[in-house]
């Protein structure tokens, strides 16, 4: 049944990740977010940042006014044009708010904010984080929206190595489910396909996908991390077209994409139209559950 299977890798676009933004924003937990600033606010400044899988720079425009100290970034993110996307936004950030920028090599240094900001771009992969930085120098490590299409033996290698040099790592947005108002009775088929092709066969394994929360918990608690986690929850509701067109149309990209019988086809294209027809009208709410987790190393808990 699998050999055939599409494989298609994927990519992000900066207007997806954009229109993504203050659904995450809305969404991430403050709980678990209150505990990591707590946690950070303990380390010596300027404190060392690791965004891995950093995209067009979410994670570091999310934080930077939202952390009250002096930040070094680096921003590990494995596709150029996203490296080059989150350069030009970092420019346009500091360029609206009258900051001056210094570059070099590579590193951008920002003054005239609340507090000295540098941001490293680094186009590399993080399953190679060790090349790239100083781990044991790093107190944070943060991933928005990375991990679902990983293995977990690629998610353990990682978290070996954040282990090793007891290294912090805060994951936010972690898929986990979705649903719909108002339902149908296909709801539940349908994301299960969509999840089937998370999990879909690819060269490097088969992705962890709605059970990533579960497995990466279960492996940082292996490897002596200390969690702490809670819901971060997109709400979408009717007339919010754009995020409902996107999300529709990942499922109608994907699912397709699956070895279905023509019956199960002909399930999900009546499903999407339905959902389409809805989205249009101004009638359909969509939700999608992820996870936030903050990993502690065991080192760092004790005198917390
Ligand atoms: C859903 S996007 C999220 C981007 C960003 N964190 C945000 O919140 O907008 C996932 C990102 O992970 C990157 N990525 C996937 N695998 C990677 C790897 N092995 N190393 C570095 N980046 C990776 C992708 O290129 C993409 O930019």
């Amino acid at each position: 049944m699998t050999e055939n299977l599409i494989v298609r890798e994927p990519s992000y676009e900066p207007d997806w990740l954009e229109v993504r933004y203050p659904y995450d924003e809305a969404a991430r937990h403050a709980g678990v977010e209150a505990a990591a600033r707590a946690w950070l606010a303990r380390q010596t400044p300027p404190w060392q940042l690791v965004d891995v899988g950093a995209g067009h720079g979410a994670n570091f425009r999310y934080y930077l006014d939202r952390l009250e100290g002096a930040q070094d970034w680096t921003l590990v993110e494995q596709d150029p044009a996203l490296v080059a996307a989150a350069r030009n936004r970092i420019l346009a950030l500091a360029a609206a708010r009258s900051w001056a920028v210094e570059e070099n090599d590579g590193t951008l240094a920002l003054a005239g904010g609340p507090h000295p900001v540098r941001v490293r771009l680094v186009t590399g992969s993080l399953l190679e984080l060790g090349r790239w930085v100083n781990l044991r120098q790093t107190q944070l490590v943060l991933a928005n929206a990375v991990f679902d299409l990983f293995t977990p033996a690629q998610f353990e290698s990682f978290a070996a190595e954040l282990a090793r040099s007891q290294t912090a790592l805060f994951m936010t947005l972690n898929y986990t489910g979705m649903d719909y108002a108002p339902p149908s009775r296909a709801d539940r088929l349908v994301t299960g396909l969509y999840e089937a092709h998370m999990n879909r066969p690819r060269a490097s394994g088969r992705g962890m996908g709605k059970y990533g929360p579960e497995q990466m918990a279960a492996i940082l608690q292996s490897q002596g991390f200390h969690l702490t986690e809670g819901e971060s929850i997109w709400q979408v509701p009717p007339g919010h077209q754009v995020m409902q067109r996107f999300l529709l149309g990942f499922m109608g990209e994907a699912i397709p994409e699956l070895p279905l019988s023509p019956r199960l086809r002909g399930v999900f294209a009546d499903w999407l139209s339905e959902k389409r027809t809805q989205s249009a009208n101004d009638q359909l709410k969509i939700r999608v559950m992820h996870m936030d987790t903050l990993a502690l190393p065991h080192s760092s808990v004790s005198d917390f």
